[in-house]
């Protein structure tokens, strides 16, 4: 079957998580993604967190899926003409190095132009035009300066960082659907043009409804669904809110048999108000669904803690599992806390393809997470990473270099 972006070439000048996970999603699409990477070195997470000695990293495995690799020195003369090569047939250029770097090289955006007209130049930065634009960016500092750490964790402890990578694989996908957007627009236009996704702004993206509260509590001087009402006080930002539902529709995660021993025997509970009434009959409070102090979702507000606490009663009876099967029956919105083990272990998630095992020439057989977005004209099959600089010459000979001229630019060092 074809696949939605068959035809499309990608350079892939990216490296670390947030740029390689866009450019592995174009090619799980069915994109031609080259990887352009440093003869004896490539990306930095080839070795990096490595389980197993001189195999590529997990890290890299896991973000470097269906694309190939082409080494080439961009600072050798000889290999910036390859490159140039490169730029000329390719869509898109897809980058994140620090600021700068890319100019540096020599590649500005004037003259990537003038080679190449269409090319699409899509970059992921830390930070936009502003105060910090010429700062380096890792994960966390995007987690801290887009608005997730100041309001993640619990209102007596400092601010927390999610295990979600929310700045790197969520700028990630950012980029991709500018770059999707970019190679649309320009079937009409017949320009490329550049893509820009900072970090910072990716992660406010995900923190909206965090802004949306500042602009409340500002307005009103209190958020009645917040853990801190109505026995706290509210400051002048947004506090952090534990692990309240930051919707209409109050939850909490509580704790569920076998807590004492297992971190994970916890379940995310909805106080769903559509189905109140069947909440108070499972956990046996049937006085609840007409009581006035909590028969209304607005009645409830001021008792959230008592209520959470006396459904923590009855989850703490039942294993996380158990208690989704009930649940489930009445339709009352909750979900496991599942560790990655159950997870990795988990059939249903191997049969769609979100869990995939592959196969790998050197490390062997190893899980990666496939392409969580599936489309029913273009399925995606998870093709192993590859090595470093394991397709040059293929490359190389696609943009028309004989064996003699490519073994050449190998003595000379720029391939
Ligand atoms: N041939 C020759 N030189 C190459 C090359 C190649 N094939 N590939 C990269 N380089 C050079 C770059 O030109 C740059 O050189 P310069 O500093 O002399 O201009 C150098 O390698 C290092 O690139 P840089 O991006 O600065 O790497 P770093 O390891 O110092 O920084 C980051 C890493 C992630 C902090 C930085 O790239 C960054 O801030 N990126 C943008 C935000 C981002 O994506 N962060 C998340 C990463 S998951």
């Amino acid at each position: 079957m074809s696949k939605a972006l068959d035809g499309v070439r990608i350079l892939d000048f990216t490296h670390v998580q947030s740029g390689p996970t866009c450019t592995q999603l174009l090619a799980w699409f069915g994109a031609d993604v080259i990887k352009v990477e440093r003869a004896g070195a490539g990306d930095i997470t080839r070795e990096q967190l490595r389980d197993i000695p001189d195999v590529d990293s997990l890290y890299f495995t896991m973000l470097n899926h269906n694309k190939r690799s082409v080494t080439i020195d961009t600072k050798n003369p000889e290999g910036k003409l390859v490159l140039e090569a490169l730029i000329q047939k390719c869509d898109v250029l897809v980058e994140n190095f620090a600021p700068g770097a890319l100019d540096r090289m020599g590649f500005t955006w004037e003259r990537i132009q003038e080679l190449n007209p269409r090319m699409i130049v899509a970059s992921v930065k830390g930070f936009g035009p502003g105060p910090y634009e010429d700062c380096k960016v890792y994960e966390n500092v995007a987690q801290c300066a887009g608005g997730a750490a100041s309001t993640t964790g619990f209102d007596d402890g400092p601010p927390v960082v999610s295990g979600a990578q929310i700045g790197d694989s969520g700028t990630g996908l950012h980029l991709a659907l500018g770059i999707v957007t970019a190679l649309y627009q320009r079937t009409v236009t017949g320009r490329g043009q550049r893509v820009l996704a900072a970090m910072q702004d990716g992660v406010l993206n995900l923190c909206r409804v965090k802004l949306r509260d500042q602009q409340r509590l500002e307005r009103t001087g209190t958020m009645k669904e917040y853990p801190q009402y109505p026995n706290g006080t509210f400051g002048e930002a947004v506090p952090r809110a534990g692990n309240a539902s930051g919707g209409g529709q109050p939850g909490w995660i509580l704790k569920c048999k076998g807590w004492e021993t297992d971190p994970n025997a916890y379940i995310y509970f909805i106080t769903q108000a559509p189905v109140w009434a069947k909440i108070c009959n499972v956990i046996g409070k049937e006085e609840w669904a007409t009581d006035p102090n909590y028969a209304t979702p607005a009645a409830r507000l001021p008792h959230l803690k008592d209520i959470f606490a006396e459904i923590e009663h009855w989850t703490m009876t039942k294993t996380k599992f158990e208690a989704m099967e009930i649940l489930n029956k009445y339709d009352i919105p909750c979900g496991p806390i599942l560790s990655m083990k159950e997870i990795a272990e988990e059939p249903s998630l191997r049969k769609t393809g979100t869990i995939v095992e592959v196969d790998h020439p050197t490390r062997g057989k190893y899980l990666t997470v496939g392409n969580p977005i599936k489309l029913s004209d273009s399925p995606t099959e998870v093709r192993r990473s590859p090595l470093l600089g394991e397709h040059t010459d293929e490359v190389m000979a696609e943009l028309g270099y004989s064996p003699e001229q490519i073994s050449a630019l190998r003595t000379a060092g720029a391939i």
